[in-house]
């Protein structure tokens, strides 16, 4: 079989109108990675020699997703079509990134909206395209073909052609023979065959299926594939075909990560981002949404219902019924049900945050707990402390900042208020409800707001005349609310 250098050209200019979107149609992301990228990771599993991007609509956004999510040895390319007037003048910009002193080499053609594909059947497309030695080889696929190219096949069963939908004749909407757009051409054919293409067609584009035409009027060998499975191949052109996609790349992921030692208790319910990493023995309950660069240990149980981005669950961890944002949570420590760990929470070992509880750049240290009801911002809690049902850092003045520090093994009573900038030393303690604006030395107790005792205020009242009931009260001291 004739080695030749083989490169890739995605076309991924066009604005995606049906997506009805101000998102350029190939940044949608599914599981969480944009849809070019998911293209760029199958093209870029092969061996590739360089990749060449068509960019047009939002160049410089569709351009940057790229380069922050593409991490590859292979190098990268980006070249602008500047009006997006068709699939082939799309490939012919791209050509431009390629040197004319050699063209023996083959290029991967493909769209930059078939985030389905594996890169196994397009090692198959390009092994098919050598064996036969052809000037241009394509993938085909046979079900519904509602929308796509169909493939002219002649006589003798070999494919004549491609027709678009829009320009088909009545006899050819009938073939369900379609065109995923995934093309292996042999460089020193394509170019010139782009050049003898006219835009005289129903949308008046220059079409890079007409190129099939050509090679095949010159007398050059055209190999038409059919895929193994027409679903991955699908272009993905509104919203409805993106969700049935992502259905599928899901499915992928899940059976991926089961076989790979992760319980999913029901799959059709665990929504894992492609960037997601899991060790084995993790368990995940119905309802989880692991997203980006989430990291779970061995051994974690994560849900049911809880949502955790960006963030790390140690080995042991139970996350239960929560929401975590850039937060590391430590092993064996235990969150929720019903918590709100915000971005720059840290959970050391054995850690316990309970319901109702709200953390922001905390630093919670091993054993600490937060049962109930608390908000821990800005705040240092140290190992072993015990932060009161109710506790709250005031951190916040109305214009900066402040910092809480609670110490090692200090324990806070229900309904503290700490008014930062405080700190609580180690083993010192807060009694309910206080409100704690200085710094308490370790082993101290703070006590604050404390009650007033009004001996005999009921009496007092009761022998008060009523004849003001109803009226606002501004001796109502006991505060009740009802009645
Ligand atoms: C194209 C094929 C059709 C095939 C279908 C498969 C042509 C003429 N038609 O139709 O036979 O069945 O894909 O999904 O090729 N693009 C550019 N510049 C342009 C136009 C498009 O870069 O000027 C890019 C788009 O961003 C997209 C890809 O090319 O990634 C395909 O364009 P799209 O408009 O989706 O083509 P289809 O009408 O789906
Ligand atoms: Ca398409």
């Amino acid at each position: 079989m004739p080695y030749r250098p083989l490169s890739a050209v995605v076309l991924a200019a066009g604005e995606g109108t049906r997506m009805r979107s101000s998102l350029p149609k190939v940044l949608h992301p599914l599981c969480g990675r944009p849809m070019v990228l998911h293209v760029l990771d199958t093209l870029v599993a092969l061996p590739l020699a360089r990749v060449v991007v068509v960019v047009g609509h939002e160049a410089e956004a569709v351009t940057k997703a790229i380069q922050a999510g593409l991490d590859t040895g292979i190098p990268v390319e980006f070249v602008e079509q500047r009006v997006q007037r068709g699939t082939g003048d799309a490939t012919s910009v791209a050509l431009t990134a390629f040197s004319d002193a050699v063209d023996d080499d083959d290029v991967i053609v493909c769209s930059a909206d078939i985030p389905l594909l594996r890169p196994e059947t397009l090692a198959a497309l390009v092994t098919e395209h050598r064996h036969a030695d052809a000037a241009a080889s394509l993938l085909t696929a046979v079900s519904d073909p509602t929308g796509y190219g169909r493939i002219v096949r002649d006589a003798r069963g070999n494919v004549a052609r491609i027709v678009e939908q829009t320009d088909a004749t009545a006899e050819e909407l009938e073939i369900r023979e379609w065109n995923p757009s995934i093309y292996c051409f042999g460089r020193a054919f394509l170019a010139p065959a782009l050049r003898r293409v006219s835009p005289e067609n129903a949308q008046g584009e220059y079409y890079l299926t007409d190129v099939i035409e050509v090679l095949r009027g010159a007398g050059h060998t055209v190999v038409a594939m059919p895929a193994d499975d027409p679903t991955e191949v699908v272009g993905v052109n509104d919203r409805a075909q993106l969700a049935e996609a992502e259905t599928v790349l899901r499915d992928r992921i899940n059976t991926a990560w089961m076989k790979a030692g992760v319980t999913m208790v029901d799959p059709s319910r665990t929504y894992v981002d492609a960037t997601v990493e899991l060790a084995p023995d993790v368990r995940l309950l119905p309802g989880v949404i692991l997203e980006g660069r989430t990291v779970v240990g061995r051994g974690a149980v994560i849900g049911p219902d809880s949502r955790v981005v960006d963030s790390t669950v140690g080995e042991g961890a139970e996350v239960a019924s929560s929401v975590l944002r850039d937060a590391t949570v430590g092993p064996d420590v235990h969150v929720g049900p019903f918590a709100h760990l915000r971005p720059g929470t840290v959970l050391a070992r054995d850690a316990r945050v309970g319901s109702f509880v709200e953390t922001k750049n905390a630093d919670v240290g091993a054993g600490a707990k937060l049962p109930h009801l608390s908000y821990v911002g800005d705040a240092e809690v140290g190992p072993g402390a015990n932060v009161g049902a109710g506790t709250i850092t005031a951190n916040y003045d109305g214009r900066d900042k402040h910092r809480t520090s609670i110490g090692a093994g200090a324990r806070t009573g229900s309904n503290s208020v700490l008014v930062a900038p405080v700190e609580l030393g180690p083993g010192a303690y807060t009694g309910a409800g206080a409100v704690v604006t200085r710094d308490v030395p370790a082993d101290a107790l703070a006590v604050g707001v404390p009650a007033r005792i009004v001996e005999g205020w009921v009496k007092a009242r009761d022998a008060e005349p009523t004849d003001h009931v109803g009226e606002a009260s501004d001796t109502n001291e006991a505060g009740e609310s009802g009645d």
